[in-house]
């Protein structure tokens, strides 16, 4: 499969571009960044973009995907709506539209625990990806939205939100405690690239909203 990824830099990213690179099913991957990728591979291509509300110019780069996975986000924290909307979900749906008009092209989306599929909630965040998977979901490709809450970074991905680079050391430290108090909250790096893989050969089957202890099933843990 030919797999189009999006926020290959951060640390959901850097974990599923090291599963497709990793599996033989995935035969290209393309991601489209803001700035070059430091590191290569015979399977992988970086697609350096500007305007990410804008990807007409990528035509080519769209056209003979099977899988999008678009693990690009921000924080909320310090983000007025507006801003957080823009990238979140502006930047999501107009990749989305981009890719050309076929029905088994499969579009995954990491969105997170607690998001307000209601869109009305108290919390702006939860409301804003609420949006986002809502109108994903009635798009016509198949659409599977992952909903993690705690990530364990397994290969040393390292997160780009600077305020997080200090927690995630500390909470890794803590990932076997985690793991065994809250088994439905968490999930892997790994576990995500996997799953990602995985529901693509799904055919449109199943739920197509997945939470941790989803996405770890569907990365075969169990
Ligand atoms: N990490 C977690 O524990 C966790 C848990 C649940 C859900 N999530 C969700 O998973 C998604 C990814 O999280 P993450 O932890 O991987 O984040 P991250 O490490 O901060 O990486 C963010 C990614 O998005 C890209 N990006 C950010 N702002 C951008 C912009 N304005 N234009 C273009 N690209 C931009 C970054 O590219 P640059 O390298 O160019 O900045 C990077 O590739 C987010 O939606 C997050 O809410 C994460």
């Amino acid at each position: 499969m030919n797999v189009l990824l999006f926020g290959a830099t951060g640390m959901v990213g850097q974990g599923v571009l090291r599963e497709c690179l990793l599996d033989d099913r995935v035969t290209s991957v393309r991601a489209v960044v803001r700035s070059p990728l430091d590191r290569s591979h015979p399977k992988l291509t970086a697609v350096v973009h500007t305007d990410f509300t804008d990807f007409t110019a990528l035509a080519a780069e769209f056209e003979d995907v099977d899988a999008c996975f678009f693990c690009l986000g921000v924080t909320s924290t310090g983000k007025r709506e507006d801003e957080y909307r823009r990238i979140t979900h502006d930047y999501t749906l107009a990749a989305a539209r981009a890719l050309p008009a076929n029905p088994s092209l499969t579009f995954v989306y990491v969105s997170g625990e607690g998001t307000d599929s209601t869109e009305h909630g108290r919390l702006m965040w939860a409301r804003v990806k609420g949006r986002t998977e809502n109108e994903l979901l009635a798009m016509p490709f198949r659409a599977y939205m992952f909903r993690p809450g705690y990530i364990h970074a397994m290969n040393g991905e390292r997160s780009r939100t600077p305020a997080y680079r200090w927690i995630y050391p500390v909470a890794s430290r803590l990932y076997p405690l985690l793991r065994r108090v809250m088994p439905d909250k968490v999930t892997t790096t790994e576990n995500i690239g996997r799953a990602m893989i995985a529901v693509v050969g799904r055919h449109g089957a199943g739920e197509h909203i997945l939470r941790s202890p989803d996405i770890n099933r569907a990365a075969g843990e169990g």
